[in-house]
């Protein structure tokens, strides 16, 4: 697999995503996810109220009108998981130690700094969306709160990298220059743009995403080529299409059309994923790549990382044997995972299978 011949080039990659010190990445972000919901609580009072030890009932009562005890409940377990709560005979308190460490880590740590968007966010306003949703109210990526913190995120510096390492994994420019790709879930528009920038524009690229707003905005996202100032919309190589969220429709791309799939940090948001690889793996032609990348758990257990995407209207995150379920299902015989978020991915199936559109029900967490 192509894979193994890039691996040398890619170590520059790693070893920068690696530059967390003795700490694993996932664990970094489990740490900047937990130092979130834990600030979101604090602007609500809930974290003075755990000074002294309650239950989930107190905690429900004292928030008021909790519609998802379950999602509450979750939170608790999550934050008790990162040691910013102790649960002692069912009931919870707060580690200040722990919470301070996390701030600490804030000012310090390269990590929590590029993430600093999603920290202020919940500090800023997400902590009353947190209130919303656990009182039974629904949102999805394009509320404008969520919208609104996930443009500027998706620009960090981290995501841009990690972007990067996604593409070399997937055979870098070597394999992946003159192909077509279809970017699923591509989001606002510096995605497209960086993939056409690492293949010097040597693609044809379909930007895909399943909300017309995202489709719209990525459509008159600038890109400089040639010397000049272009939309992307305005590029002869670049093609857009919208997605059905809910993959009860297929894509609008024909069987076997793709060389390659790129899917960044987009599985965890849906609430179909076997659909939704499914799909991916129909458009692709017999040999071709996919490249994906969401974070992957070691274990099946809810962690502060699940919470904070269903408090943002996502569905969860998933372990890498539930990720390689999920692909052997879609047809996708030869995986490979790197650093618990990355996933690469040939199609070897000569006579793709028709993508299963029908479901009985959602693939949820719980
Ligand atoms: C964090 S953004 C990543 C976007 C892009 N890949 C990037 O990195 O810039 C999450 C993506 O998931 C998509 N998304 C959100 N909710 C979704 C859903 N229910 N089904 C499928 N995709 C969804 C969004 O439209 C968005 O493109």
């Amino acid at each position: 697999m192509a894979v193994i011949s890039t691996v040398g080039k890619i170590k520059g990659y790693l070893t920068a995503l690696r530059n967390v010190k003795t700490l694993r990445i996932s664990r970094l972000f489990r740490k900047v996810h937990a130092l979130a919901l834990s600030i979101g609580l604090d602007k609500i009072g809930v974290l003075d109220f755990l000074d002294e030890p309650r239950n989930l009932d107190d905690v429900a009562s004292f928030i008021g009108d909790v519609k998802r005890l379950d999602l509450l409940g979750e939170l608790m377990e999550a934050l008790a998981n990162e040691s910013v709560l102790v649960m002692q005979d069912g009931r919870y308190k707060v580690n200040r130690a722990e919470i301070d460490k996390l701030h600490a880590m804030r000012q310090s740590n390269m990590m929590f700094r590029s993430l600093e968007v999603l920290i202020s966010g919940f500090e800023k306003i997400l902590y009353e969306l947190m209130v919303d949703v656990l009182r039974g109210a629904e949102f999805d990526f394009v509320s404008p709160e969520v919208a609104t913190l996930f443009y500027i995120q998706n620009t960090s510096e981290v995501y841009n990298l990690a972007r990067e390492v996604l593409l070399e994994l997937g055979g870098g420019k070597s394999r992946l220059k003159g192909c077509s790709i279809l970017d699923v879930g591509c989001g606002f528009g510096i995605e497209p743009s960086i993939i056409l920038k690492f293949l010097d524009f040597d693609c044809r690229l379909i930007c895909a995403d399943f909300f017309t707003n995202v489709v719209d905005e990525c459509m008159h996202y600038t890109i400089e080529t040639d010397g000049q100032t272009k939309l992307l919309k305005d590029l002869e190589n670049v093609e857009f299409a919208v997605l059905d969220p809910l993959i009860r429709k297929p894509f609008p791309i024909p069987d076997n059309y793709v060389d390659a799939a790129f899917c960044f940090q987009v599985i965890h948001w849906n609430h179909y994923p076997q659909e939704l690889l499914n799909e991916i793996v129909r458009t692709l032609k017999s040999g071709g790549i996919l490249m994906l990348a969401t974070y992957m758990k070691r274990k099946e257990k809810v962690t502060v990382t699940d919470v904070l995407i269903k408090m943002m209207g996502g569905n969860r995150f998933y372990s890498e044997e539930e990720m390689k379920q999920f692909f052997e299902k879609a047809g996708l015989k030869k995986h490979t995972f790197f650093l618990s978020n990355f996933a690469v991915a040939i199609k070897t199936d000569a006579n793709p299978r028709t993508a299963i559109i029908r479901r009985t029900s959602k693939t949820e967490a719980t």
